[in-house]
């Protein structure tokens, strides 16, 4: 059984007193225990965030990482120093990323590497851009994205690692794929894994569908058979929101 996970990335948002503020806000919710709750905070947040979330069932995880443990890499944060902290999931290759700095699927493979290496689970983002879905090139597209992604990976890393399958043009825009699409589409990455490992990567693998996920969508989509949580920008910065996502 894949435990289900629902992730809030909160992006640029968020000064340390509003994350404190907005974690004081979910922790006066009950979650539901079946359900893995994690906030991806911004990094100058983490380790106040992680204090706060002591005595909770709340996971913490990062928004990217370096590959490297150190060195001349002015402005980044590397896996040595979010395992420091605590960090339990680190968020990698989000189609922002990838758009607006360059991250690229080799560098994403680095990071998954690096992440794995260090016990922080990578949630790896794929999905296709509107022109791509238009040209239904979106299984040739996901299918690079992951396998590019995954390139040496062992099969046993495989339950430590997350999919979220974030499709470009439903992100921020109030567009959100149909469950049946998004199950679809987290179908055919089931599919992907299974051809390269096995059958029981296949079912050990957890894919989270992402993009303009709200309360009133979340049932429908997590009563699909390949769909075991979500990825959530905006509704997770709204403490109310996000526990009914949980509460699914
Ligand atoms: P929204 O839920 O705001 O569309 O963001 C989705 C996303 O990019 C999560 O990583």
């Amino acid at each position: 059984m894949r435990l289900p996970i629902i992730a809030g990335n909160w992006k640029m948002n968020n000064t340390i007193s509003e994350s404190l503020a907005l974690i004081e806000d979910i922790k006066k919710y009950d979650l539901n225990k079946e359900v893995e709750a994690v906030v991806c905070v911004p990094y100058i947040s983490l380790s106040k965030v992680k204090k706060a979330l002591e005595g909770t069932d709340i996971k913490l995880g990062a928004q990217n990482m370096h590959w490297e443990d150190n060195g001349a890499y002015t402005g980044e944060i590397s896996p040595v120093m979010l395992k420091e902290i605590g960090v339990d999931y680190c968020i990698i290759g989000h189609s922002e990323r990838r758009q607006y700095f360059n991250e690229l699927d080799d560098r994403v493979n680095k990071k998954i590497k690096a992440a794995l290496k260090y016990d922080i689970k990578p949630i790896v983002c794929v999905g296709e851009t509107l022109e791509e879905r238009e040209a239904s090139k979106e299984e040739e597209v996901v299918k690079e994205q992951v396998l590019k992604a995954l390139e040496n990976i062992e099969k046993e890393d495989i339950k430590n690692i997350v999919i979220a399958y974030e499709p470009i043009w439903a992100i921020g825009t109030g567009k959100t794929a149909s469950s049946d699409d998004a199950n679809k589409m987290c179908e055919f990455i089931r599919k992907t894994i299974g051809d390269k490992y096995d059958v029981e990567a296949k079912e050990d693998i957890r894919i989270q569908y992402g993009g303009s996920v709200k309360p009133d969508t979340i049932k429908d989509l997590m009563a699909k058979k390949d769909v075991d949580g979500a990825l959530v920008g905006g509704a997770s910065l709204v403490a109310r929101d996000f526990v009914s996502l949980v509460n699914y």
